[in-house]
């Protein structure tokens, strides 16, 4: 349970509000359907974080379904849902979280001269109005209420601090200041909110929040700054992913705090041994792979290349690493199973793991498990999280079967494929400009669609020529986006069961009916 007295109570602990399900799914191609935000949500609950905000329910019909399922699933965590600041934004994210164990309405208006000219179209003065309206009426509602002057770091001080002092004597509990546009240096974002701190009379009434964004790189160090100058909570998101350039990365603000102790002497309620692990589900669910160099999560932030490097952390791991590899989660790979290993080993691991599945996933995962371990003679934990992660489909109306391809110099490509279509089987040869294109040629005949292919991306689980391949497939409809991902430890079935599972969520997405307030969706330009 995020424990309120502990962070009422103790002046130096950071709220850590995650924003992955919403400011980051928000992000184009980081689309996820239901399932994959409530496994989010779960593992976000599990690794600590205080408040998780789901989504924006008015957004549309599955915004609204996905905040409604996490907020009656997660109990130890708030579950926050945005609006604009307008009664049927507020009613519906309500609506969405009642049955939430702590609900949070997060509401937000602009309040920068240019937002509100140009996007608002409203004078300061119906503004201000309109904060007060929306925050009363979401407190009436819902007793934990955030306000965000959206664009806060470009807006005026006198009409930040009046804007701020109404919302909180309207009952906002949190107020949060964005820089939206990751305008904002450091030094800058601190006196910011000292500013506030000086000026607005009833500040001690509420947390002080803070949410940017990194068009200049700088969204965890504008954070850091602004916890420095008094801020509790930090909005932030899983390998930093969001708007344009995306979000303040969590992994990075939990690590910095935990290893900058001595220089910033706060806490979060993060378990960072979590970190690895959520990482690398966000990036197997959205198709956004990691760049290696990321700090915390990147594949070389502890690799150590260079001969005096390697000689230094053998002798003492201290000489260049800050942190240590498991802190974060991160362990040796270790070598699994073989062929010979049985259901209950293989159950075992996946506890170990982290994944709790149903009896059926466990057999479907077994039994691709086994046909791995024939292929692949080392099977790694990164294996078996690639396989599951895969296997995660089971309500998928387009399924793969089979594949079989002729490639080669010699041509012409063939690829001989077979799916199963709303439970039957059907299968269909085509040719291609390579096997690759055969084998897409090859499911758009048995499922035709206009989606580009925006990416084709393949990347090998582990080291050694017969590492699987973990494939994401970005396809383009309408200017909605959606990735597909698969793992085989050949390439071309990876391929197709990445290309199958993009147009899963294609179908799932057309399907959405929106309601005509999908355009608050545009609204928010964050
Ligand atoms: O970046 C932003 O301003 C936002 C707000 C909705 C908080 O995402
Ligand atoms: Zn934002």
């Amino acid at each position: 349970m995020t424990s309120q007295t502990d962070t009422a109570t103790d002046k130096n602990r950071v709220i850590i509000f995650d924003t992955t399900l919403r400011d980051g799914e928000q992000s184009p191609g980081c689309s996820m359907n239901l399932d994959e935000k409530l496994r989010v949500a779960k593992a976000l609950e599990d690794m600590g974080v205080d408040v998780i905000e789901a989504g924006f329910p008015i957004a549309s019909n599955g915004d609204f379904e996905a905040v409604r399922e996490v907020a009656c699933t997660i109990r130890n965590s708030t579950v926050c849902g945005l609006a604009r600041a307008a009664r049927k934004d507020i009613d519906r994210a309500w609506e969405a979280l009642k049955d939430a164990a702590q609900p949070r309405i997060h509401s937000f208006l602009s309040t920068s001269p240019l937002h509100m000219k140009f996007k608002l179209q409203m004078e300061p003065k119906d503004v201000h109005q309109a904060v007060i309206d929306s925050v009363s009426h979401a407190r009436n509602l819902c007793p934990d209420v955030e306000w965000s002057p959206e664009d806060g770091s470009r807006t005026e001080h006198d009409f930040l601090c009046r804007c701020v002092e109404s919302a909180i004597k309207a009952g906002a509990r949190t107020i949060n200041i964005p820089d939206t546009v990751g305008y904002a240096v450091p030094d800058e974002f601190a006196a910011l909110i000292a500013m506030l701190f000086n000026r607005v009379p009833n500040i001690d009434k509420a947390t002080i929040s803070v949410h940017c964004h990194n068009d200049l790189g700088l969204g965890v160090a504008n954070s850091l700054a602004a916890v420095q100058a008094g801020a509790r909570q930090i909005e932030c998101t899983i390998n930093g992913i969001g708007e344009r350039a995306g979000n303040a990365a969590l992994e990075e603000i939990v690590m910095a705090l935990r290893t900058r102790h001595d220089r910033m002497p706060y806490t979060t309620g993060v378990k960072s041994e979590h970190i690895m692990k959520v990482s690398r589900l966000i990036s197997a669910i959205t198709g956004f792979s990691v760049q290696p160099n990321k700090a915390i999560v990147g594949a070389n932030a502890f690799a150590h290349e260079s001969g005096i490097h390697q000689d230094g952390v053998l002798k003492n791991a201290a000489t260049y690493e800050i942190m240590t590899p498991e802190s974060v989660g991160l362990h040796r790979s270790t070598l699994v199973m073989g062929k010979h290993s049985g259901r209950h080993a293989f159950r075992e691991k996946l506890k170990e793991l982290g994944f709790a599945l149903g009896d059926n996933a466990v057999e479907d995962a077994f039994k691709r498990f086994k046909d791995l371990a024939d292929r692949k003679k080392d099977v790694y934990d990164e294996d078996i999280i690639a396989l599951v992660d895969d296997e995660a489909r089971a309500n998928d109306r387009i399924k793969f079967v089979s594949l079989q391809v002729v490639a080669g110099s010699k041509g012409p490509q063939l690829a001989d494929l077979e799916l199963e279509i709303d439970g039957q089987v059907r299968d269909i040869q085509a040719r291609g400009n390579g096997p690759v294109d055969a084998t897409f040629n090859a499911i758009k005949k048995l499922v035709p669609n206009a989606a580009r292919l925006q990416l084709y991306q393949v990347h090998a689980v582990t080291a050694g020529t017969d590492a699987q391949a973990e494939v994401t497939v970005r396809l383009e409809e309408n200017g909605k986006t959606v990735n597909g991902q698969g793992a085989d430890a050949d390439t071309l079935v990876a391929s197709a069961r990445a290309y199958v599972n993009a147009l899963n969520k294609l179908m799932v997405k057309r399907a959405k009916t929106a309601p005509p307030e999908t355009s608050a969706r545009g609204a928010i330009s964050a």
